[in-house]
């Protein structure tokens, strides 16, 4: 029977010890994976927090309440975990962002996808004219790396199950 983690559930001191003992600086660390790059959001963990208390206070299958779910953060290092997920927040932007950051998609959903993000850099390549359109030849790349970190989340997410 899979449970339901919140904060407190496990108060045994060798807990207490792990969680003193992790380098919570992650100075050195990548923060920008995945889905995790989709839409900025006020005061976002960085994954690596989330990450390393998962681990430590659920196991696989748990699952992961966030009631103040923000981007969404934890709802995707918890999925990538093997945990369940559940978000709740009172901005409804939050819980968009939630929603899109967790979601996975098909191939064929992908294939579509990846030849939209193909296509948008060959128009900007294309583009010529003396102005540059700035925002388009921005947007191109963006667009390009959000596929592939849906393509790599959905690819982590399909061999997890
Ligand atoms: C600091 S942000 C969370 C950021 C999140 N950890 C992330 O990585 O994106 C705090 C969130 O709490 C939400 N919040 C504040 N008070 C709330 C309440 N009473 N009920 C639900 N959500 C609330 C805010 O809307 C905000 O999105």
């Amino acid at each position: 029977m899979a449970r339901v983690f919140c904060a407190g559930y496990r108060r045994d001191s060798t807990f207490r010890q792990r969680l003193r003992i992790l380098d919570w600086d992650f100075a050195d660390a990548t923060t920008n994976y995945l889905t995790h790059v989709l839409h900025p959001y006020p005061a976002k963990f960085i994954p690596q927090i989330p990450n390393a208390l998962i681990q430590e206070l659920s196991s696989v299958e748990d699952t992961v309440l966030d009631i103040f779910c923000g981007s969404g953060t934890t709802l995707v290092e918890s999925l990538l975990l093997k945990r369940n997920a559940v978000g709740i927040d009172a901005n409804p932007l939050a819980c968009l962002v939630s929603r899109a950051k967790t979601t996975t998609f098909s191939r064929s959903e992908m294939d579509s996808l990846s030849a939209l993000s193909v296509r948008a850099q060959e128009l900007a390549a294309s583009l010529t004219i003396p102005i540059p359109n700035l925002l388009f030849q921005h947007a191109s790349p963006k667009l390009c790396t959000l596929v592939q970190g849906f393509s790599c989340y959905t690819g982590i997410l399909s061999s997890n199950s």
